[in-house]
């Protein structure tokens, strides 16, 4: 795969905003796929441009469900044309459920590997869950974090401390933090049902301090507002959220009323999208080249 002429990004609906920044950082062509939603409810998708023979990152979130449909059917479109396919996907969904909790689930997150590979050379995901989705490619896939993109805006608005509103974000608190060259700290949460959770007191030095509670998704709101009670209750000035994949499914604006500031990135573009992962997929495909 080179980077300049015969390179190509293709990105799909949902991840259009990225992908823009994406092309302009590479300085390469952008290519929209054409999406068109039958009586019936099927997809119609279509790529405007012929790209036999060029190197082509795909680029396309697979939140919510059509999009994922969307992405099987441009890789078809792309199927046995391009010389290299690499698919960048910045919201791998249906990555937390990565392993069986109770007998008889799904393993969601490997099945939906086992298919996005389908018509495909590379994978690059954003922030899995947890890595041990990555297991389950079988093709060459990296995972890139989206902290360092969440640590440049934090850094920028003076946020003073960082802390993780459970156990499995505290790997994400520590880069932040220590790429801010500020504190983290993390708190213990535990889910009750979807909707629910209950986080752990912790006695935490934030009196005065402006503060940042970082995580991969934002989903209900239910755990940053959890974790946002606790920082105003022991005197924090500010509370800023920070989280890479901002789903803000519904009420959950309403939840995060607590925080001075919800911001998100770009792997799932919306209002809060304050800040790009372009950098850092670019890098990444400079490492591939
Ligand atoms: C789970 O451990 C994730 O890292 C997030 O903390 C969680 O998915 C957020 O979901 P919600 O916003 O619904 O609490």
């Amino acid at each position: 795969m080179r980077i300049g002429g015969s390179m190509k990004v293709v990105t799909g609906s949902a991840s259009v905003h990225l992908s823009r920044r994406l092309a302009e950082i590479l300085r390469v062509d952008l290519i929209v796929g054409e999406v068109r939603t039958f009586a019936d409810g099927e997809l119609y998708v279509r790529v405007p441009e012929q790209l036999d023979g060029k190197d082509v990152v795909l680029v396309q979130t697979i939140y919510p469900n059509d999009k994922l449909l969307e992405l099987f059917l441009l890789q078809d479109a792309l199927r046995d044309i391009t010389a290299s396919l690499t698919v960048v996907i910045p919201y791998f969904a249906y990555g937390r459920q990565d392993k069986r909790f109770k007998e008889g689930e799904a393993v969601s997150s490997r099945a939906v590997a086992e298919r996005v590979e389908i018509n495909a050379h590379r994978i690059i995901t954003v922030d899995v869950h947890d890595k041990r989705a990555m297991e389950y490619f079988s093709l060459p896939a990296v995972d890139i974090s989206g902290m360092p993109a969440l640590a440049r805006y934090l850094g920028d608005r003076g946020v003073e401390m960082i802390v993780a509103p459970d156990e499995n974000a505290a790997r994400r608190a520590r880069i932040v933090g220590d790429l801010m060259k500020v504190p983290w700290e993390y708190f213990k949460k535990e889910r009750i049902d979807s909707w629910t959770v209950e986080t752990e007191e912790k006695t935490l030095e934030v009196r005065g301090l402006k503060v940042a509670v970082v995580d991969d998704v934002i989903s209900t709101g239910g755990t940053m507002a959890s974790a946002a009670r606790i920082l105003r209750d022991q005197g924090a000035k500010e509370v800023v959220a920070g989280c890479v994949h901002g789903l803000f499914v519904k009420g959950a604006k309403d939840r995060l009323r607590d925080f001075d500031e919800v911001i998100c990135t770009d792997t799932v573009y919306g209002t809060n999208s304050k800040v790009s992962v372009a950098p850092e997929v670019a890098d990444e495909l400079r490492r591939l080249t």
